[in-house]
């Protein structure tokens, strides 16, 4: 197997070819995809076609999976699979197979709700919708996001937290057992901080999980939100972002820290279904 890389012409992203990741794959293959994946943020592999325990094989050359978050109804979606989600807008015998529906999904982190977010993710598509009807999914970078603040909101976002709310999914739909946030100082999830430094490299990125009920601490609400929503409008900014166009069998690996993503609504006449795997995180968010 010769892998092949090529960078992707956005400031973020990396198209891997020449390895089929449904059976075993060398350390060398996986030392590379590791590599790929710290400085690219985003690999995108096409023509895969990996069944559960193989995307679950795959997943954990790069760590424990980490399972995922409680969805709205409560349950596993793949009982047979517990750690693995499903991101879909089907519905079997009035039951949704998965998560998300058919809306938007916001720009978000995953998980970064808990205090140890997963450090990857890996989503599989297995039926998407013809490229016409939406579904495209968005990635932001993170560092060049930070690299790139006006100086004043650099100084802002200095050693602050922010809380990060745990009672939504980025599509907007409350998690079971959850209440509806009304005052965001009273919104409940892991508290980080707003700017992160990279382990290692040493290198600072924006760090903002999601928008909704978030809440830099010690702050007026109001001057929280005016942070806050300067920082979104200039972390979501096209030119930090790649927009990647689906078919059956691409499998996309991100670096969960660094970027954030967000999805496009699409036709809910159309199917859309995508397994999903994450990789815990090793230690909590400096
Ligand atoms: C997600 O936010 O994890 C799902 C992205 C997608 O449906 O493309």
């Amino acid at each position: 197997m010769t892998l092949t890389i090529k960078n992707l012409g956005a400031p973020l992203g990396a198209e891997i070819s020449g390895i089929d990741l449904s059976g075993p794959i060398t350390s060398s293959a996986v030392e590379t995809i590791e590599g790929v994946w710290r400085d690219r943020l985003v690999i995108v592999f096409h023509d895969q076609k990996l069944s559960d325990p193989q995307l679950i094989a795959f997943s954990k050359y790069f760590g424990e999976l980490d399972a995922p978050g409680p969805n709205p109804y409560g349950q596993p979606f793949l009982k047979d699979h517990p750690e693995l989600n499903v991101i879909s807008n089907v519905v079997e015998n009035g039951k949704p197979i998965g998560n998300l529906g058919d809306g938007e999904a916001v720009w978000h982190a995953d998980m970064t709700y808990v205090e140890v977010p997963p450090k990857a993710a890996m989503l599989h598509s297995l039926e998407v919708p013809p490229p016409e009807a939406g579904g495209n999914t968005y990635f932001s970078n993170m560092f060049v996001a930070y690299e790139t603040l006006p100086a004043d909101l650099k100084k802002a976002a200095e050693g602050k937290l922010a809380v990060h709310d745990a009672s939504a999914n980025s599509a907007g739909m409350l998690r079971k057992g959850y209440k509806e946030v009304t005052d965001v100082r009273l919104t409940v999830g892991a508290h980080h901080p707003l700017i992160r430094t990279e382990p290692g490299t040493g290198r600072k990125a924006l760090f903002l999980g999601r928008r909704p009920n978030a809440y830099v601490l010690g702050m007026e609400v109001t001057e929280s939100e005016a942070l806050l929503d300067a920082l979104w409008a200039h972390a979501t900014q096209p030119r930090f972002t790649l927009c990647h166009r689906w078919k059956v069998g691409d499998l996309l690996m991100w670096n969960n820290l660094s970027v954030l993503h967000r999805r496009d609504p699409f036709d809910p006449k159309t199917r859309r279904i995508m397994h999903r795997s994450q990789i815990k995180g090793s230690e909590g968010v400096h």
